[in-house]
């Protein structure tokens, strides 16, 4: 890869007590992109991003942050350079979403400053950016799914750091709040050229917001690259055994894959009438 990369992993090792999921894994997260990893349930996703954010030793192998390993680096430094929202966040009791938020800053404070100008402006800009401001007094675990999620991320963007890893960060928001997260992670990246690493189960976001995909199969890269080089049907059916087809998203162009049809019931022997849909989908004029 011809990008440099802050956040390595080397020769990377993950396992719960004797059982190994990521075995001896190398990766470069290229800087100033946006890096979207997909891949099946319990493939190791969520293992891998808590290990690129410390929240997991390596059993084996190490995690760089520029070329210095994170167990080597204090936790305070490691927090201003690397945010992570991880998948299931379990908030302190009773807390409420201003509060929440304004944990993202800790890293920054000093024992001798603890509230400065620059931590009111980042939690209020992360607070209007995520649509928070309005939620800022009600306590988080009053909150609805969609809620809860924008106030988490609320929290890893005042944290403002430079590298942020995002564990499935559209769960519960209905689609709108899904493209306007994804949306303003697009942003950060874009305009301050944040490093952002994300793990989405919707494919076709996943081609539409990545510079560079990461399709991950049982703790393996299977294949990695920009979304148009890399999604095809083959790859589909090899890391999710699923039958699709791969066709231009009408919009953006990116590789947009479309599942082939839904389960039907068996026509009753002896009966030659077409399938609803075959029949739908057959020329005009043939049917
Ligand atoms: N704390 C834990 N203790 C023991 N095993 C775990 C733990 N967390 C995850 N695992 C196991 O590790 C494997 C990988 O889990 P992981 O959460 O990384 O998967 P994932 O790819 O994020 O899946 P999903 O798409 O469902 O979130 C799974 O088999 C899971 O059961
Ligand atoms: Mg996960």
């Amino acid at each position: 890869m011809s990008r440099t990369s802050r956040l390595t992993a080397n020769r990377l090792t993950l396992a719960y007590e004797d059982r190994t999921i990521v075995d001896q894994l190398d990766l470069e997260i290229p800087d100033g992109r946006v890096t979207v990893i997909i891949g099946p349930n319990a493939c190791g996703k969520s293992t891998l991003l808590r290990a690129l954010g410390r929240l997991l030793r390596p059993q084996g192998g190490a995690v760089l942050l520029d070329g210095t390993e994170l167990a080597r680096i204090p936790s305070r430094q490691i927090a201003r350079a690397i945010g992570l929202l991880p998948q299931t966040p379990v908030p302190p009791e009773g807390i409420t979403v201003a509060d929440l938020v304004s944990r993202g800053r800790h890293p920054h404070q000093k024992w001798w400053q603890q509230w400065t100008e620059a931590d009111e402006k980042a939690i209020g800009e992360a607070m209007e950016r995520t649509g928070t401001a309005e939620l800022a007094d009600r306590p988080v675990d009053e909150l609805s799914g969609g809620q809860r999620q924008r106030a988490w991320i609320a929290m890893a963007l005042a944290q403002d750091t430079e590298i942020l890893l995002l564990d499935e960060p559209t769960t519960y928001l209905d689609i709108a709040h899904q493209v306007e997260v994804l949306d303003l992670v697009r942003q950060l990246n874009r305009e301050r050229g944040r490093t952002v690493v994300a793990v989405l189960h919707d494919l076709n976001q996943a081609a539409r917001y990545a510079d560079h995909l990461i399709a991950m199969k049982a703790g393996r890269i299977v294949a990695q690259g920009p979304p148009a080089d890399i999604v095809t049907a083959d790859l589909v059916h090899e890391v999710f055994g699923l039958a699709s087809v791969v066709v231009p998203d009408p919009v953006t162009g990116d590789p947009l894959v479309v599942p082939s049809r839904p389960w039907q019931p068996p026509s009753e022997p002896g009966t030659a009438t077409p399938r609803a849909t075959e029949r739908d989908a057959a020329p005009a004029g043939q049917a």
